[in-house]
């Protein structure tokens, strides 16, 4: 019934991927070149170290494998603690259950909703191995902090880059490993339907991630039957014009044994069980990934464009923050008169409406203790988001 009622015709569905039907053209080359099918994983690797500037990035099934691949090149151990920002995707403290670590909250800023430093200073202990920075939307953490929490604290700092494709490079940080992870999921800002990549710069790491990548398991003929298809009618369904018509047949694909996607539930670190474990990126991910990253720079420039439409009318950012580039996010008191009043073309739907997504039922077997960060809770309970994406015109949030 629901479906029905989202008839009314919508254009845009909420995350508006940056892929298109001419990316087959390139999975067709592949498939009758092999030298291509054979390059595209070197060729997606190379070309991602040179656009977020690091001297190595290896690819992995998704972001949550790419970030449980880091942890295990740092040796983080039973009982050790990572301190990550409440107000996250739940794959990211299930990555660190896995390898037996503790993920510890720390609460976010409202400006950025980004990890708050004087919060991690009061939580870091002689357990803690790591601090998770995530990049909340695309935007950057406020640099002039972080290099004052890293002068009073030698720890290492792992980037959370699932939502862009910028992690730091201020000149005045010395990151010196330069750990950073990715996701290039169907809603991210480089789509090959599900898909990581762990970055860094210290070669000892490096050659760990390789090891690890080498040895994760691969997808297997049949999950890349699944994954073209699965990218196939996703472009369809998300073009445009067409969006309100293929929803029902969207929904219905999506339910099918033919659509592949990562439970949130996955355990990287279950390699005993046949489902779990890490998995490799395949070559197909690669040919469609590659078909992006070589219009990134169109793609970020016009997603800033659209932010800077919606930040004259809402005025959410200031200029230290920057902007968003996956998606506009901003609080109101309402969120359900928002959606209602504004932008109707749009299919609305909210990241992120809980401390970690999933909400309370999640929060004992992922270690969250409710009311330990309001600010999280706060801002989980007033955000909207708009979608950016090339396919949104700029006149369309002005
Ligand atoms: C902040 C954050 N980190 C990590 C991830 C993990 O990405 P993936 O779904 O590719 O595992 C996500 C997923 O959207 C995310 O939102």
């Amino acid at each position: 019934l629901g479906i029905v009622f989202e008839m009314k015709i919508k254009l845009y569905s909420y995350f508006c991927p940056e892929n298109c039907l001419t990316d087959f053209f390139s999975i067709l080359k592949a498939l009758v070149f092999r030298k291509i099918r054979q390059g595209a994983i070197i060729n997606f690797q190379k070309k991602f170290s040179s656009i977020i500037n690091r001297r190595n990035s290896f690819t992995f099934g998704s972001g949550r494998m790419a970030l449980f691949a880091i942890l295990k090149a740092l040796e983080i151990k039973v009982d050790d603690e990572i301190i990550i920002q409440a107000f996250t995707c739940n794959v990211v403290p299930r990555a660190i259950l896995s390898v037996g670590a503790l993920p510890i909250y720390a609460d976010i800023v409202k400006s950025n909703f980004n990890i708050d430093f004087e919060d991690v200073k009061k939580l870091i202990n002689s357990k803690t191995k790591a601090v998770i920075i995530q990049h909340t939307f695309g935007l950057k953490p406020n640099i002039s902090e972080l290099i004052q929490f890293l002068d009073e604290n030698d720890i290492t700092i792992i980037e959370d880059c699932a939502h862009c494709l910028t992690p730091i490079n201020d000149p005045r940080l010395n990151i010196d490993k330069g750990l950073v992870f990715f996701s290039t999921d169907h809603t991210k800002l480089v789509n090959t339907h599900v898909g990581g990549v762990a970055s860094c710069n210290d070669p000892k790491i490096a050659q760990r991630l390789a090891s690890l990548q080498s040895d994760a398991k691969g997808m297997g003929v049949a999950n890349i039957i699944r994954l073209s298809f699965s990218i196939f009618i996703e472009v369809l369904a998300q073009t445009t014009r067409l969006y309100t018509l293929m929803r029902p047949f969207f929904f219905v694909f999506r339910k099918s044994p033919l659509y592949f996607s990562w439970d949130d539930g996955h355990d990287c670190g279950d390699a005993v069980n046949r489902a779990g474990g890490i998995y490799k990126f395949s070559w197909l991910q690669a040919v469609v990934g590659l078909k992006q990253l070589e219009k990134i720079d169109q793609i970020i420039t016009h997603r800033l464009r659209l932010s800077k439409a919606l930040n004259i009318k809402y005025s959410y950012y200031n200029h230290e923050s920057g902007l968003p580039t996956l998606r506009y996010a901003f609080l109101v008191d309402d969120r359900e008169a928002f959606y209602q009043l504004n932008y109707s073309e749009v299919k609305h739907s909210t990241w992120f409406v809980d401390p970690i997504t999933g909400g309370r039922e999640l929060y004992e077997e992922l270690k969250y203790s409710p009311g330990s960060c309001p600010i999280a809770e706060l801002v989980s309970s007033k955000m909207v988001n708009l979608p950016l994406s090339s396919k949104i015109p700029v006149k369309f949030y002005k």
